[in-house]
């Protein structure tokens, strides 16, 4: 039988292992941080409506400059951007991919803060870039001198600050993102997939006006509820769009995509009605894991890191053996927990109990 390493592969890919958390049919699956709440009816109506649309021209290519999603998604992101701002792909790995096809690449060197989004190094690697990761301070957090310091010494061409960090959790002060700008005469991506979930209002979008190497990724597939569509999107200087047209591929939004996503940001507001919500049930859980004596870190995400687990594969199947799915990220001592609805979360809460013997 043939082997992946029989084959003529890059040598930069031999032994490499894929992106792979488990895809598992459980009733509670709580481990990619989607949001598990389902899309109200008449949404879902509307965007079959405007997919329907679509296929009377499914004949030719989509547009290929997006300009409708464009025009919706400036809007939503607000802070006084154009469509001219903004750039959409397949989800924000695809765009995070295009930026390291941009950027990145070989002899180029791209630089984050462990432990963080697990999808840097990959790509990295996929694209030749050398990849380093700076460790995180005390309970993850990373600071204006840390991130100064790691600029200083590693010179990257790019930097990937994720904010509210995954896996962690961490949410990152704005002058940490100022002084990693001025630090740096690279590029510098801050990762906000999940900054609808936090509390304060310190989207690095506040940012964007002055700083043509600043990028801010974003995604629907959290907030939104709609990871299954794939759309994720980039706010950042017109200059940086156009990078991203030398790397797409032509009409690599497909018209089903961009119909899917025009009709869901028609309906922002509805969209992101459960976010106060999931919120609210990290913040019982939280309360709930320290009530069982393990250690949740502070989130500003729609998940929980928690550690004091003595035994977190152990704990992580008898969970899956209840029909509860979670994510064993690697860290010592860990599990991480997406914040489900109500329900959701009271069923993970309750076996968590049992299983530590609190009940
Ligand atoms: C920090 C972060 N960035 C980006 C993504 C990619 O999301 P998507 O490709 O669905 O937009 C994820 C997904 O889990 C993530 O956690």
């Amino acid at each position: 039988m043939t082997e992946l390493n029989d084959l003529p592969i890059r040598d930069s890919l031999k032994g490499r292992t894929p992106y792979g958390a488990p895809q598992l049919h459980v009733p509670v699956a709580l481990n990619v941080n989607e949001n598990t709440h389902e899309l109200p009816e008449e949404i879902l109506v509307d965007v079959i409506r405007r997919i329907a649309e679509s296929l009377s021209t499914i004949n030719r290519y989509p547009d290929r400059e997006f300009t409708v999603l464009r025009e919706l998604l400036s809007g939503y992101v607000g802070h006084g951007l154009t469509p001219q701002n903004i750039w959409a792909a397949n989800g924000s790995n695809e765009v995070l991919q295009q930026l390291f096809m941009a950027f990145g690449g070989t002899g180029r060197k791209a630089l984050s803060f462990s432990p963080t989004y697990s999808m840097y190094s990959l790509i990295a690697q996929s694209t030749d870039t050398e990849y380093v990761e700076v460790p995180r301070l005390e309970r993850y957090e990373i600071t204006v001198d840390l991130v100064t310091k790691a600029i200083a010494e590693h010179n990257p061409d790019m930097i990937l600050i994720c904010s509210p960090n995954n896996p962690t959790g961490t949410p990152v002060d704005l002058e940490v993102i100022e002084a990693a700008y001025a630090a740096t005469k690279g590029m510098l991506v801050v990762d906000e997939a999940y900054s609808e979930f936090s509390l304060n209002e310190n989207s690095a979008l506040s940012l964007l006006e002055g700083r043509p190497r600043l990028v801010i990724s974003k995604t629907m597939s959290k907030a939104f509820a709609f990871a299954g569509a794939r759309l994720g999107y980039l706010a950042a200087d017109k200059a940086v769009c156009d990078a991203m047209r030398l790397v797409r591929l032509p009409y690599h939004l497909s018209a089903l995509t961009q119909a899917a996503a025009e009709a869901a940001l028609t309906h922002s507001v509805k969209m992101l009605e459960t976010v106060a919500d999931i919120r609210d049930q990290r913040d019982r859980l939280y309360v709930a894991l320290q009530d069982l004596g393990l250690d949740p870190y502070r989130s500003d995400a729609n998940f929980i890191l928690v550690g004091g687990i003595a035994n977190p594969d152990e704990i992580w199947q008898k969970l899956l053996d209840k029909g509860i799915l979670v994510r064993n990220v690697g860290i010592p001592n860990t599990l991480r927990i997406t914040a489900g609805t109500e329900a959701e979360t009271t069923e993970v809460i309750d076996a968590l109990t049992e299983l530590l013997g609190k009940k």
